[in-house]
């Protein structure tokens, strides 16, 4: 690890300690999820908190969450929703489902949270042709060469006023790379292109550094 990479852990820790503190719960179900060889693609702590208060202060009672993995931001979002809210979050694996279900009941939110088995874009459709309420709140944090599909099921089910967040978008600076041949890079940037495009959203992007190195979310509004 560089020293620059580990001041940033440094720092993500610092901030951590005197913001959230200790988070037993959470450190559990990042053990087990470690051990069950689940790959270390959850958000940091703070990326977590960052959720939680868009949640808090966007007073969002409806999230949808494209990608589970195992549960730890469906963990941060959960628990900020107001008595009645509920997350809906998109996951392929029914290992990785299950085990997010066994999180986030050992957090005390499995009521709240209902994990949709199956490709995402087969769940998105489905919620489409069944009129879900529109979600207040959409975080998309799956396999990126789909993102721009993902995003156009987003604009379908997100209500005006409310928010799309894109996790993972910066890539260790490969974003940049137009002449990628990295799936991910390219659905992150069609992605990107189509955010700057869509005269109904409002975005912007934010890098981020830490322990979970150089990366970044994008945050859209939907216009009114
Ligand atoms: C990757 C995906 C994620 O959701 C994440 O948080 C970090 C990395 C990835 O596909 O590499
Ligand atoms: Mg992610």
């Amino acid at each position: 690890m560089q020293d620059q990479d580990q001041a940033w852990v440094a720092v993500d820790a610092y901030f951590a300690e005197r913001l959230i503190g200790k988070d037993p719960l959470r450190s559990e179900i990042l053990e087990t999820n470690a051990a069950q060889g689940l790959p270390p693609h959850d958000v940091s702590p703070l990326q977590g908190r960052f959720l939680s208060l868009l949640v808090k202060a966007t007073g969002a009672r409806r999230i949808l969450e494209i990608g589970t993995l195992g549960g730890v931001s469906a963990t941060w979002m959960a628990q900020a929703l107001p008595a009645g809210g509920q997350l809906i979050s998109l996951e392929v694996s029914p290992d990785y489902a299950a085990l997010a279900r066994q999180n986030l009941d050992r957090a005390g939110i499995g009521d709240r949270v209902q994990i949709l088995v199956g490709p995402a874009l087969e769940s998105l459709a489905r919620l489409a042709k069944d009129a879900a309420p529109a979600f207040d709140l959409v975080f998309i944090d799956a396999d990126k060469p789909n993102n721009p599909a993902y995003l156009e099921w987003a604009l379908k089910l997100t209500r005006p006023g409310g928010l799309i967040i894109g996790d993972n978008v910066v890539r260790g600076g490969a974003v940049l790379e137009s002449d990628s041949e990295d799936d991910r890079v390219r659905g992150v940037r069609t992605f990107t292109e189509r955010l700057g495009r869509e005269p109904r959203l409002f975005s912007t992007a934010l890098q981020t550094v830490g322990e979970k190195g150089w990366d970044g979310m994008t945050l859209s509004f939907v216009e009114t």
